[in-house]
């Protein structure tokens, strides 16, 4: 579905590059995470995955990168509309500024598509129900609050139905709450065979809903693989990715004995309160305790 081959990337004004010697292949179907430091390339994938980038900032790039088969860099952004979806960093910078209402502009991208207008509603209220939007559909996008702008975003490419889900940051302006609302719509959309690229911070939820997490280091690959293998990774502070909490509170138990020395470091809540209850039964049973 998503296929880089030795691709770099170096915009007009950089002295080096942004993205360097990428080698991902994403199947289809697949839920991936990419995270990294500020600066690491991250929204600079996601604008070369979703036709942005060098086409609308320029950058001259080398090796390969497709999508649904097509070269990116040889196919205008125009004719990814409907493959690939894209939420950018700044929902604001999404709106469209033609339409007066949420409703209205969710039905936009469907209307330049061209699809009929009673699956065009169909869809508009399906998407406005999943993102808990329908009591705002009359709003204008302008009167909405910047986590609703950031829902409405994620609603404007969700609704488009593409093969490719590509979302740079979708939860940075949300509470836990609407954060909640944007993992349920992707587990959905993972049910549905989507192919979803997550570029995130929030890590605690990556975790447990992620196939697969890369951590871009200065353009490059720095870790590939499931996120119990890469989130526990000691090296992650060093590439400027904090730990999951529950893994820093297992490593420095691991030395005091309060953690199996082989049972894996723990990336969710669940695994680290098994964790520690196994140490402390076994510690009561050996009279450690
Ligand atoms: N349009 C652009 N023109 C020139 N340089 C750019 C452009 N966009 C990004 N860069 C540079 O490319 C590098 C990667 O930036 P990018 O925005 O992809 O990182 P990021 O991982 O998304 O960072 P953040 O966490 O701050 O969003 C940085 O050095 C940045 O300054
Ligand atoms: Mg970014």
């Amino acid at each position: 579905m998503i296929e880089f081959r030795d691709f770099s990337l170096t915009y007009p004004t950089g002295s080096r590059p942004a993205l360097r010697e990428i080698d991902l292949v994403v199947p289809r179907g697949q839920f991936c995470a990419v995270v990294g430091a500020e600066g690491a390339g991250k929204t600079t994938l996601a604008g070369v995955i979703s036709g942005v980038v060098p086409h609308m900032t320029g950058g001259a790039s080398k090796g390969s990168a497709r999508v649904c088969g097509r070269l990116l860099t040889e196919t205008p952004p125009s004719e990814l509309v409907g493959e690939v979806g894209l939420v950018m960093q700044n929902p604001f910078s999404q709106l469209s500024g033609a339409r007066f209402s949420l409703r209205e502009e969710l039905a936009f991208g469907l209307e330049n598509l061209g699809v009929g207008r009673a699956e065009m509603i169909r869809r508009v209220e399906r998407v406005m129900a999943d993102l808990r939007l329908t009591a705002l559909a009359d709003l204008s996008p302008y009167e909405l609050s910047g986590g609703q702008q950031q829902l409405l975003a994620i609603g404007s490419a969700l609704v488009m139905r593409p093969a490719v889900m590509v979302l740079d940051e979708p939860t940075s302006q949300l509470d836990a709450v609407g954060t909640g609302v944007v993992f349920d719509a992707l587990e959905t959309l993972r049910a549905q065979g989507v192919t979803v690229v997550l570029f995130e911070h929030r890590m605690e939820r990556l975790a447990r809903c992620v196939d697969r997490v890369l951590v871009l280091d200065e353009g490059r690959t720095a870790a590939d693989g499931p996120p119990a293998d890469v989130l526990t990774d000691p090296r992650l502070a060093d590439w400027g990715v904090a730990p999951l909490r529950y893994t820093t509170a297992a490593r420095r138990a691991v030395g005091r004995g309060l953690w199996e020395e082989d049972r894996p470091l723990p990336v969710t809540l669940e695994a680290a309160a098994d964790g520690f209850a196994a140490a402390l039964k076994s510690a009561r049973t050996t009279g450690g305790l």
